[in-house]
């Protein structure tokens, strides 16, 4: 198993990820993997055996493990909390279940005003096994730097209307279509709780936040403008101050990056539809983080190496640039490739 030690004398700070996520020089492009703590691990299998996936979100020292487990075996250059977009909601009283295969599932889906009612805001109190788990992993990791995120609000809406995973995302654009002000309403709140709990992930030490909304791309251009993008701004405006680089992600969102930019965000994720140089065009200034496609991983090594060194290449054309897939690692696939291809990165992008 390959181990990078990552040393750097300001610690997280002065890490390659923290780094180019601001534009800065580094030794090497920094790397780390959407989804790295997961089922491609066997110890993370294991470790799950019997657990639910919201109660193993509930318990920091399993935290603690499982966020530590890509790092120890890959070297991945940032670590990222273990939890999920919908650990808030649930703290914020919504009643939910994360089911296996599935994903988030909705007991009682949101439709109406009483329904939006019903989500309360949170405070550190409500998610306070995060605050902890975040305060042991900064101890642990030393100097690797730990992402702290959250789901975005329209992608967490879109769960909370559906009732669950959606192709379509109908009855989340009837409510947007329909009943703006409820929608905005909604979303409005949804902002208010995701800010609170990047707040309380901060508060704790994680040295960068990523913001996913991962179904943004379900949206055209000016939809987005118009019913997400304010509200995805005041929760990246409102961290503005707290010193620790954004990230803003979303699936399928070519025609999006530029907004996803303005949003507030210091990196803007890419998916692998969108070649890194043209998506450096299109968010002037900003450093970017992407793109290999997950599924190249199931490809013989050779292709894999082309794929990543295009991406490295293409990479250069923004200030600064974190190595990551297009979106999660799959389930199935080999943790050895991912192991090689962290190696990869380092030894091609080594200035
Ligand atoms: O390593 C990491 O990236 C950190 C862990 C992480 C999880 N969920 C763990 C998880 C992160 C960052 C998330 C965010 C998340 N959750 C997103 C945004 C990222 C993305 O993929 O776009 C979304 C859309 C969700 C909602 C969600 N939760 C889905 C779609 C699923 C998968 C359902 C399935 O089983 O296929 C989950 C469950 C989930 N979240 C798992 C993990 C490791 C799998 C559950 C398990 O291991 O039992």
């Amino acid at each position: 198993m390959a181990r990078v030690t990552t040393t750097s004398p300001q610690g997280p700070a002065g890490s390659a990820f923290v780094r180019a996520c601001r534009g800065l020089d580094v030794p090497h492009t920094p790397v780390w993997f959407m989804r790295q703590a997961g089922r491609s691990l066997p110890e993370y299998r294991k470790i799950r055996e019997g657990v639910g996936m919201l109660e193993s979100c509930r318990r920091p020292e399993l935290v603690t493990e499982i966020t530590l487990q890509p790092v120890r075996r890959h070297g991945v250059d940032a670590a990222i909390l273990f939890s999920d977009i919908v650990v808030p909601l649930a703290a914020a009283g919504i009643e939910l279940d994360i089911v296996a295969g599935t994903g988030p599932v909705i007991a009682d889906p949101i439709r109406s005003r009483a329904d939006v009612d019903r989500l309360r805001p949170i405070t550190v109190a409500d998610v306070d096994f995060v605050d902890e788990a975040v305060r042991l992993l900064v101890t642990e990791l030393g100097a690797t730097p730990l992402i702290g995120f959250a789901g975005a609000p329209f992608t967490l809406a879109s769960y909370l209307v559906e009732g669950g995973p959606s192709r379509t995302y109908t009855r989340t654009k009837a409510m947007m279509y329909g009943a703006p002000q409820l929608w905005h309403d909604l979303c409005a709140r949804l902002a208010e709780i995701t800010l609170a709990f990047l707040r309380v992930q901060i508060g704790a030490g994680v040295s960068a936040v990523q913001l996913f909304d991962s179904w943004a791309g379900a949206l055209s251009e000016a939809d987005y403008r118009r019913y997400v993008l304010p509200h995805s701004a005041a929760v990246l405006g409102g961290l503005a101050g707290s010193g620790v680089p954004r990230i803003h992600f979303g699936v399928g969102t070519t025609l999006l990056l530029g907004a996803m930019g303005e949003a507030g965000a210091d990196v803007v994720g890419v998916d692998w539809r969108t070649p890194l140089d043209r998506a450096a065009a299109t968010v002037g200034g900003r450093a970017v983080q992407g793109n290999l496609d997950p599924a190249t991983l199931f490809a013989p090594w050779p292709v894999v190496e082309e794929q990543a060194r295009r991406v490295l290449a293409q990479g250069r054309a923004a200030p600064g640039h974190v190595f990551n897939l297009g979106h999660g690692v799959l389930p199935d696939t080999d943790p050895d490739v991912l192991t090689r291809l962290v190696d990869l990165v380092h030894t091609a992008s080594a200035r």
